[in-house]
């Protein structure tokens, strides 16, 4: 009885072998001529950037993915249509992340795969059958202004009318010194650069028109508050901010993202859009149209509310601005959605973010770079990603100006003579040093964690 089973196994196997050899006489024979040299090519770049980090550099698989050449794709793909082998790298794969890459581009890996499992090649390239995937506009950041010369023209009518038989815009009169006393000459001149006891008193839009909301002194109810920000534009036109081609209206949280006396930087955001950014999102994946990570990503994981970028960030990826960025300070303020169940003193929030900076090509989730930890139990420390560099980091001092969960953090990044500080609130937490990574983009990660950004803008050195 024993000897029976042992040899039933053994014709098991064997018949095993011969179906194997059978499936790959087969493969060779149906598959053969049914793509070219060239697209194979093609496909074994794309094949690299977005399926090898699981189905391994030879397309054997292991521990995470399936052999997608040779007998293990024949026995299962052999019996179909190729275009439904297509189909299914063009829908289903990568894992996590498909959608990504066009049906041509799906047909190109598959000519790859062939080509691995020494299917012959042909003269025509193996059809796809579908367009390549949208791409992003990116024109440049316009420079805008906050509000529109009509506007401020507006707005000089109504403060004539409403404040000036107490206060002038006459840029002469400014000084520190006349405007501390009991009635402030003038909001022209330098006057949005106020800066009273060491603080900033004017450092956004926002604030200058909610000391306008404690105006006119006759009655505060006189004028509406579109006619606020109509004399805001104004006081700015005064300050030689130069004007753009949208109003302002009074929206706090817009305002809040229109940044005043930082002199040299430029916003990376318009408020309004993702002009000037790209994305790349999925991981696993280079950026389309070479690869499969999307750069127009949707609306649901990421948009622009109210002058803030809000991303649900369920997809991993990133954004970016497209320039060599050497020495700069990058400044922008953070949020994380605090979570329901969260406890008010639980540091241990795992959520994560962090801002990449010298990114290398090619743009892929995750690429070389540095990240600057934005999570919020190591917010600040710099993480070397297929660089060198000595990194100091001082965790104490993030301590003692990390914020609840939840609440809005500014961030500081400034490098300068290859020397990288990264100040949280106003804390210097790192210092990044003897690094060998050359300019580069910068950006932010979407790394699954929902969360807002707003007041992202860079001095370039
Ligand atoms: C994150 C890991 C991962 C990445 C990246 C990935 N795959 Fe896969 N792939 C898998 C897993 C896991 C399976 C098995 C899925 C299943 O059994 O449902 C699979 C299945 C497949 C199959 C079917 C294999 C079979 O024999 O049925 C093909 C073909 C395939 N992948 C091609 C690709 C291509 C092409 C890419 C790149 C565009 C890619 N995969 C990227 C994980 C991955
Ligand atoms: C009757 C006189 C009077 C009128 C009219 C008046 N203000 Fe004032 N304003 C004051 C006085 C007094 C102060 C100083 C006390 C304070 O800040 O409230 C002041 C302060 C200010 C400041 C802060 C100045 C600084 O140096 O930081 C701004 C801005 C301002 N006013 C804007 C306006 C605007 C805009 C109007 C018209 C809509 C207006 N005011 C109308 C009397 C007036």
């Amino acid at each position: 009885m024993k000897k029976l089973l042992l040899s039933g196994v053994f014709a098991l196997s064997i018949a095993g072998l011969l179906l194997q050899a059978e499936v790959q006489g087969q493969v060779a024979q149906d598959w053969a001529g049914s793509y070219s040299e060239a697209q194979a090519a093609r496909g074994e770049k794309l094949y690299g950037g977005n399926c090898a980090v699981c189905h391994g550099p030879q397309l054997l698989g292991g521990d995470r993915a399936p052999a997608v050449a040779g007998p293990a794709l024949a026995a299962r793909w052999q019996a179909k249509p190729l275009a439904e082998l297509i189909d299914y790298v063009y829908l289903q794969m990568p894992l996590h992340g498909p959608g990504g890459l066009s049906r041509q581009q799906g047909a190109d890996i598959v000519a790859f795969m062939l080509k691995k499992g020494a299917v012959a090649a042909g003269t025509a390239d193996l059809n796809g059958g579908s367009a390549a995937p949208p791409t992003r506009t990116t024109e440049p950041l316009k420079a805008s202004g906050f509000y529109t010369r009509a506007q401020a023209i507006r707005g000089k009518a109504a403060f004539n009318r409403n404040c000036a038989f107490c206060h002038t815009v006459d840029r002469k009169l400014f000084s520190e010194e006349n405007n501390k006393f009991i009635l402030p000459r003038t909001f022209g001149g330098r006057f949005i650069e106020r800066v009273y006891h060491g603080q900033v008193l004017y450092p956004t839009v926002y604030h200058l028109f909610s000391k306008l909301q404690s105006m006119p002194a006759f009655n505060t109810k006189a004028i509406s508050e579109q006619m606020r920000a109509d004399i805001t534009a104004y006081i700015l036109e005064n300050n030689d901010l130069p004007a753009g081609d949208e109003e302002l209206t009074p929206d706090a949280v817009r305002m809040k993202n229109m940044i005043l006396g930082e002199k040299g930087f430029e916003s990376l955001f318009n408020g309004k859009d993702f002009t000037g950014m790209k994305f790349v999102v999925n991981p696993n994946c280079t950026a389309q149209p070479d690869g499969c990570g999307s750069v127009a990503p949707s609306p649901d994981l990421i948009r622009v509310e109210h002058g803030e970028i809000v991303c649900q960030c369920n997809i991993h990826g990133y954004f970016y601005w497209d320039k060599p960025y050497g020495d700069f300070t990058f400044r922008f303020e953070q949020k994380f959605e605090k979570p329901a169940d969260w406890d008010a003193d639980d540091k241990l929030y795992f959520g994560g973010t962090g801002a990449l900076i010298f990114i290398a090509p090619p743009h892929r989730t995750v690429p070389r770079s540095v990240e600057i930890e934005g999570r919020y139990y190591d917010f600040g420390e710099p993480f070397l990603i297929g660089g060198k560099g000595k990194v100091e980091y001082d965790h104490d001092a993030y301590m003692k100006v990390a914020t609840p969960v939840g609440s809005w953090d500014k961030v500081e990044i400034a490098s300068k003579a290859g020397v990288v500080k990264t100040y949280i609130n106003g804390a210097l937490v790192s210092t990044l040093s003897q690094h060998d990574y050359k300019p580069g983009p910068i950006g932010m990660q979407l790394e699954g964690a929902p969360m807002r950004w707003r007041n992202l803008r860079v001095k370039v050195e």
